[in-house]
């Protein structure tokens, strides 16, 4: 096929909601921006592992370590499937994580901050799922397949998620003075960085116009924020807290929450890898990976020699 038919084929599955798929033509920049989105939102699950593991040894009671583990290990499984997706553009597992251990890749600023009460369990899973969910449900339109496929999954555990975390902060919120406190102070502090995961303003995003125009983005980082504000702003009253920003005001002309402005300075500071856990996050994630060095060898070698085997047996492959 001449590269202008390409071209026109891969425009014509764009226009009309027709997925990409792995084998077939897509320009390279399309590919470029798949891998580095994917891996990105990959190492996001996957680093987003530390900040609750954290409390996992430290649940108040047996029903919410569970509640806790079950949602780590979800969010491992998350990291899997978004790694396998993207394998199928081209790039190799080894290649994403290497370039996270060495700082070359990005995952989400919100887990560079420190998870300092219980609270905070719940306000991750409200707010920090709420946002990814928010965004994830939209990315189930993307238009490369696998992706598209894997967030489908990947949403239905997420919605999990976010009403575990609703639902440990209703009981703090309906607790003693010292438990209201505790959730108020962990809303205070999560609140602006989950606002700054949508990305910066569209303004300044350098990648929204072209991710939009190939339906990889499906909402822009602002409009995706504003649909944020306007439910956890109905969400924080059934808590009886507030959220805080002294410019959150409901807008009856727009439909929508007026809110300040965020902390710009603040968030490239953290995607710059200068927030407040940057280091430790990525010394524990490079941690893990020579630890589990072992791990990847035996799986190797077992499957080496289940390959000799069949081979020698002449059974088919599986
Ligand atoms: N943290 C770190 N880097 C960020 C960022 C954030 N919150 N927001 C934007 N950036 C980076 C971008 O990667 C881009 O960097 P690059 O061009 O050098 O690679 C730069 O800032 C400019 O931003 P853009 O708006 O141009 O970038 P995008 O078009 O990629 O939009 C995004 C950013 C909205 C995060 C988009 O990549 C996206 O929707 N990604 C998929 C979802 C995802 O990764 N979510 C992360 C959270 S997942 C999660 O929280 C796990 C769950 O279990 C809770």
């Amino acid at each position: 096929m001449a590269l202008q038919d390409a071209d026109a084929l891969f425009q014509h599955k764009i226009d009309n909601e027709i997925k990409i798929e792995p084998k077939d033509f897509m320009p390279e920049a399309y590919r470029k921006t798949n891998i580095r989105q994917i891996s990105q939102h990959a190492h996001s699950e996957i680093v987003g592992m530390l900040p609750e593991a954290n409390w996992i040894s430290r649940a108040p009671s047996l029903k919410r370590k569970a509640i806790l583990l079950a949602k780590v290990q979800d969010e491992a499984g998350h990291g899997l499937y978004l790694y396998s997706a993207a394998e199928t553009l081209g790039t190799s597992r080894d290649e994403m994580i290497n370039d996270l251990h060495i700082g070359k890749a990005k995952y989400s600023s919100i887990f560079n901050y420190p998870s300092l009460t219980w609270a905070d369990m719940g306000v991750i899973g409200w707010l920090v799922d709420g946002a990814a969910i928010l965004n994830q449900v939209a990315l189930c339109r993307t238009s490369y397949g696998p992706y598209a496929r894997a967030l489908v999954r990947i949403c239905k555990e997420e919605s999990f998620h976010q009403r575990q975390g609703f639902d440990s902060l209703l009981v703090l919120s309906k607790g003693t003075p010292a438990q209201k406190e505790m959730c108020q102070d962990a809303i205070n502090r999560w609140w602006w960085p989950s606002l700054m995961m949508f990305g910066p303003k569209d303004s300044e995003s350098t990648n929204n116009d072209q991710s939009i125009k190939w339906k990889i983005k499906r909402k822009t980082n602002d409009e995706l924020r504003q649909s944020f504000v306007d439910m956890a702003a109905e969400q924080v009253k059934v808590l009886g807290m507030v959220l805080p920003d002294e410019k959150l005001k409901w807008n009856s002309q727009k439909n929508q929450y007026d809110f300040g402005e965020i902390n710009w300075v603040e968030f490239w500071n953290v995607v710059k890898g200068n927030g407040p856990c940057n280091k430790q996050r990525l010394a524990a994630r490079v941690k893990a990976h020579e630890d589990g060095a072992w791990v990847r060898e035996a799986a190797i070698a077992f499957a080496e020699k289940r390959k000799m085997k069949r081979e020698i047996l002449k059974e088919p492959a599986i």
